[in-house]
């Protein structure tokens, strides 16, 4: 065969399609090439101040200082990561006895993405015949994620957009479909994108029905602290676990560490029994060092710093709530203004999913620069003093 067509037919590249862009980075990127003043960005979930920035926090840079002037290798560490940021964040995470159960281990990851990510590993390992259920309005990652380990992922609805409330019933029975053993990716707090959180009643129910079916909880917790507070925005997952025998816990150090580009994150996985849990855990070793061999150590060493002084966890403390103080008002001060979108003040976090259709959304965009997910999801955390009456009268006339 002539070399050419030879090279045609082996080619590894050529039969690849084009792949679009995610709905995120597709809207990042038209936003950054849009030149209008003026535009307004409620599309990536990134929390941002007043004046419309997302500064450091001034923890974080505290602690950077203090690494910068004392960090005395680059050394590797191991594909588990930094375990004193781990046994530092379990508490936070669990609360003081939660954390002492030692059914209960966790490592490093990179970002909360690759928590689900090797969480999803692990369970194609360990049954690769589980079903993942998903809520239909979801962050657009979890079923990639769960695709990429090959995990068959099942849709229930979730949230009713008339009432922009969690359709509690009709997503429990549906879930009645569930078979023993199936994972159910459920999120802690801050529903991404609806902001509309179960109940602590519905979390009750959770978690008698988790327990009854035999169902694995895997929890996306990326937003703790966003919502009502620390523990109160991890009250939900603490429950569904504890009566669960197996169970993951994907968390985030992004949002409220706002260490979005030093991926910060963690796993934890919950066994029947403490050896068990130590044998899923060299599993899950094993996993990441396939993955990415060893997570980066700057993200999880500032929070590691943080933590470990009371002074630091103080600041940091105060910086949430501050920033979740902002966030509720700014739910509040939407509602007010527009009394069509009174829910939105009952909602958690930082998204919010608009009652209006793609069209409008796009229309938002085309005459008046305001940028948001094609699904009507917004960022209320891109909301300021200045922006937000533009945003008003803009969306009044489509509500
Ligand atoms: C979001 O949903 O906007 C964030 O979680 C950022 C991301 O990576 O998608």
């Amino acid at each position: 065969m002539p070399l050419d067509q030879l090279s045609q037919t082996t080619s590894l590249f050529a039969p690849l399609k084009e792949q679009p862009l995610d709905v995120m980075l597709t809207l990042l990127n038209a936003l950054r090439g849009d030149p209008r003043d003026g535009k307004i960005d409620l599309g990536i979930g990134v929390y941002r101040n007043d004046d419309n920035q997302t500064p450091v926090m001034r923890a974080v840079k505290a602690a950077e200082t203090h690494l910068v002037a004392t960090q005395a290798s680059k050394d590797y560490i191991s594909p588990e990561g930094d375990m004193g940021y781990i046994d530092r964040l379990a508490p936070i995470v669990f609360g003081e006895a939660g954390a002492r159960d030692d059914r209960r281990l966790g490592m490093q990851t990179p970002g909360g993405t690759a928590a689900l990510r090797l969480a999803a590993a692990l369970i194609a390992r360990g049954n690769p015949e589980a079903r993942v259920w998903i809520s239909r309005e979801t962050w657009p990652n979890h079923a990639l994620l769960m695709h990429a380990a090959h995990l068959q992922v099942i849709d229930h609805p979730y949230f009713d957009r008339a009432t922009q409330a969690v359709q509690f019933d009709v997503m429990m029975s549906a879930l009645e479909a569930a078979r023993p053993g199936d994972v159910w990716l459920l999120q802690a707090c801050c529903h991404n994108p609806t902001g509309a959180d179960l109940s602590p009643e519905q979390w009750r129910a959770v978690t008698a029905f988790v327990a009854r079916k035999g169902l694995i909880p895997l929890i996306d917790m990326a937003y703790q602290g966003l919502g009502y507070g620390l523990d109160d925005d991890a009250a939900g997952m603490r429950m569904v676990i504890d009566a669960a025998s197996e169970a993951f816990v994907a968390v985030s150090g992004s949002k409220n560490f706002g260490l979005y580009r030093d991926r910060v994150g963690a796993l934890w996985l919950q066994a029947d029994n403490a050896a068990v849990a130590r044998r899923a855990r060299s599993n899950l070793i094993v996993l990441a060092r396939s993955l990415w061999s060893m997570p980066p150590d700057h993200g999880a060493a500032v929070v590691r710093t943080i933590l470990g002084d009371a002074a630091l966890t103080t600041m940091w403390r105060a910086e949430l709530d501050d920033m979740r103080l902002r966030i509720q008002t700014l739910r509040r001060d939407l509602a007010a203004v527009l009394p069509q979108l009174a829910p939105v003040a009952r909602q958690n976090g930082m998204f919010s999913l608009l009652p209006i259709d793609r069209d409008r959304v796009i229309r938002l965009r085309a005459d008046h620069a305001i940028y948001m997910l094609e699904s009507g999801r917004i960022n209320i955390a891109g909301l300021h003093s200045a922006n937000l009456p533009t945003l008003c009268t803009a969306l009044r006339p489509y509500l």
